[in-house]
């Protein structure tokens, strides 16, 4: 018996700033081609039906739940990862070295997507209050650090520079 014909959808996208060429099932997430076909993991797959967050990239400089968009939807598009935060030398993003001083992750399952929504956050508010915070973290669940950590690190980051999605 013949097995089924799959098809696949050339697409092009600018991933960390690095252009990508990728022939993507239409069936298959963004969630899935980041992890599957570039090996960039640091977008995790928690419920995967758009509830926690852990999947969360940022897609033409927004922050979206890569578990419910299709990879073909990243043609065209800039995705930033949590692997496009640090600097090419190693060096973390103020917000990475923020969470670390702060203990702002200790599983670190919830993290990637956490920080990508703080970026965004200081990006479009960059002193906001503790409640301000905590509303731009909301989509973010962590099963960990009971949030007040995430909270401190993010309040902290935005004392000591400026933020873009960029
Ligand atoms: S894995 Fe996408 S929101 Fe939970
Ligand atoms: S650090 Fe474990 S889920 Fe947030």
């Amino acid at each position: 018996m013949n097995e089924p014909t799959v098809h696949r959808w050339p697409i092009r996208c600018t991933v960390n700033g690095s252009v990508q060429h990728l022939l993507v099932e239409p069936r298959r997430t963004a969630l899935d081609v980041l992890r599957d076909e570039l090996g960039l993991t640091g977008a995790h797959a928690g419920c995967e039906h758009g509830v926690c967050g852990a999947c969360t990239i940022l897609f033409d400089g927004e922050p979206v739940r890569a578990c419910l968009l299709f990879g073909v939807q990243l043609d065209g598009a800039a995705v930033t990862t949590v692997e496009g935060l640090a600097a090419a030398d190693g060096t973390l993003h103020p917000l990475q070295e923020s969470f670390s001083a702060h203990h702002g992750l200790q599983c670190g399952f919830c993290t990637p997507g956490m920080l990508l929504s703080a970026l965004d956050l200081l990006a479009h508010n960059p002193i906001p209050t503790e409640a301000e915070v905590r509303e731009g973290l909301g989509g973010n669940l962590c099963r960990c650090t009971g949030y007040q950590q995430l909270v401190d690190a993010v309040l902290d980051a935005a004392r000591g520079g400026t933020y873009d999605c960029t």
